[in-house]
């Protein structure tokens, strides 16, 4: 069997902060392999498990003033390896390590809380964890802290300070701890990736987390979790599941068989389209099935989005598992699962969130059908997901594709489903796509498509009243698809397209453009 190599690992410590996320997509363009823990989870065992080469405290909101906030192991501190601490990470290094810290008043009366930009000048400059700072003599940063450090840990020295931060930046050279109170991992800290890259120099990583490495790495586990057993993968077109596919079927061949349910809610050719790729240019064993009738039928009626999702759903879930029940000696169930849905996120709010829309996924249904789950992307973030598709020669058509919702069209036609409807929103989403791909547009666009209205509205073509649908086109920017804004198109390629979309697809005859950003909008309709 093949040797897992076993990568020099970087543990972030989780403690809670907005943007921890933004610390592993840092190092992850360093090259460094990190994986994200909330501190609950980080013992003693832990570590010495774990056996990071270095450690990352987090920013948090909790205070170190207060008794019980959220701490890691003290023997952290003795492992022998570089630690840093942001923020709230540096404000628990200094408690911990015999320093002192306050709480800090947010206004008036010399406070020392600070949110916002600010500037750091240097009070040493010899150390290579500041390599490349402050060659303009100053640094822009972005503080977001209500404590503050009043007095440094023994052995520590200050390498930075600002007007509210006097010891911005602190260090303990000999044993390499490192302790800044703003955060380098944010946009606002336009040179704070060199303080990581600096980080991880000093600690020794080797900058060999590349996709090719990660390829080799993820089919060896792939092979020694399989053996000789069998998997079934869900294809939805999509590129997470798509990489997933490609992937372990270069791991273990024709134990790998895909089923892609097609539940008539796909965009024009797009079923046709994944059975060729699948089926055709990589022979991965592919069961299609065509469900069409099973959907729509039981949509019928159906205009409550809640109502379409839970149906969407419920019906997937039945149709997979008849489907993979066919597969004699499935052991296992693939899923293109990705890191940020894997990290578990420190709660300090309590109480469970608003649900806005119920998302289709497959939930489960392992345990359903006692299935064990293989999620080879389970460390990548979407963009490595692109990265490794390419690395795997999937077209790039595949690898850039938007983004396309599991109950597809269902949630792109407001109202009654109909066979009708979702003819005429394919015909004008294939050319609104169309256009936006000759005006080379498609990938500065996050997400971009046509829904259909349930109203018609009365127009003139030729000589002729028209009393046809409208629709809307939406095309959003976003980096995550939590929050997104309209995508400013020119009023001439609006203009373009909508004439193109009037006169090539029957039954529309009005052309609206959605200008609602997310919040307070969606980037879907239902
Ligand atoms: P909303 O409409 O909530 O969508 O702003 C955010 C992103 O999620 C996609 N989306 C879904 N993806 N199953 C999915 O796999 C779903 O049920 C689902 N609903 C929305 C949406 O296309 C956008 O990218």
């Amino acid at each position: 069997m093949t040797q897992i190599a076993h990568h020099d690992r970087l543990l972030i410590i989780d403690f809670g902060s907005q943007v921890t996320q933004l610390i592993a997509r840092r190092l992850r363009e360093l090259n460094v392999y990190c994986e994200i823990h909330p501190y609950q989870n980080v013992t003693d065992a832990f570590l010495a498990d774990f056996k990071p080469r270095a450690v990352i405290f987090s920013g948090g909101p909790d205070s170190v003033t207060r008794e019980g906030s959220p701490r890691p192991p003290q023997s952290v501190y003795t492992l022998g390896v570089p630690v840093l601490g942001i923020c709230y990470g540096q404000q628990v290094m200094m408690q911990d390590l015999g320093g002192q810290v306050e709480g800090g008043k947010i206004s008036g009366g010399g406070g020392t809380a600070e949110f916002g930009r600010a500037y750091v000048t240097p009070a040493d400059q010899t150390d290579p964890f500041l390599n490349g700072w402050f060659a303009e003599g100053r640094e822009q940063v972005w503080m977001s802290h209500g404590d503050h450090v009043s007095r440094i840990a023994p052995g520590f020295e200050v390498y930075g300070t600002s007007p509210n931060a006097p010891y911005a930046i602190t260090a303990d050279p000999k044993r390499h701890f490192y302790a800044v109170q703003f955060h380098p991992e944010v946009h606002h800290t336009p040179n704070g990736k060199t303080l990581y890259e600096n980080f991880v120099k000093l600690a020794g990583f080797k900058g060999d987390w590349t996709m090719g490495a990660y390829r080799a790495e993820a089919i060896a586990k792939i092979r020694a979790q399989v053996g000789d057993k069998k998997v079934i993968c869900g294809l939805s077109g999509g590129v997470d599941s798509s990489v997933a596919a490609v992937l372990i079927h270069e791991a273990i061949g024709e134990q790998l068989t895909c089923v892609f349910v097609d539940h008539g809610l796909l965009r024009q050719d797009e079923a046709q389209e994944v059975v060729t790729m699948f089926r055709d240019n990589y022979n991965i064993p592919l069961i299609h099935a065509d469900e069409q009738d099973l959907f729509l039928g039981e949509l019928e009626g159906v205009t409550d989005p809640e109502v379409k999702r839970k149906t969407i759903g419920r019906l997937f879930i039945d149709v997979f598992q008849k489907h993979a029940n066919t597969i004699e000696g499935a052991e296992f169930l693939a899923q293109g699962t990705l890191y940020p849905d894997v990290i578990e996120s420190v709660s300090f709010s309590g109480g469970p969130s608003v649900t806005i829309k119920s998302h289709h996924n497959v939930g489960g249904l392992p345990e359903k059908m006692g299935l064990k789950l293989v999620e080879p992307l389970r460390e990548l973030f979407k963009d490595e997901v692109r990265a490794l598709g390419r690395e795997l020669g999937l077209p790039e058509k595949f690898i850039g594709r938007h983004p396309f919702p599991g109950p597809g069209l269902a949630i792109r036609c407001p109202g009654e489903i109909t066979r009708a409807k979702l003819e005429i929103l394919r015909k004008a989403d294939a050319v609104y796509i169309d256009q936006i791909r000759k005006h080379g547009l498609y990938d500065e666009i996050w997400q971009a498509f046509v829904a259909i209205l349930p109203v018609r509205t009365v127009g003139v073509m030729g000589d002729g009243r028209t009393y046809d649908y409208a629709c809307a086109l939406r095309a959003v920017t976003s980096v995550d698809g939590m929050t997104a804004d309209y995508y400013p198109f020119t009023h001439e390629f609006l203009g373009e397209t909508a004439t193109r979309i009037i006169n090539e697809v029957e039954g529309i005859n009005r052309v609206t453009y959605d200008i609602t950003s997310k919040p307070p909008g969606t980037i879907e309709w239902e």
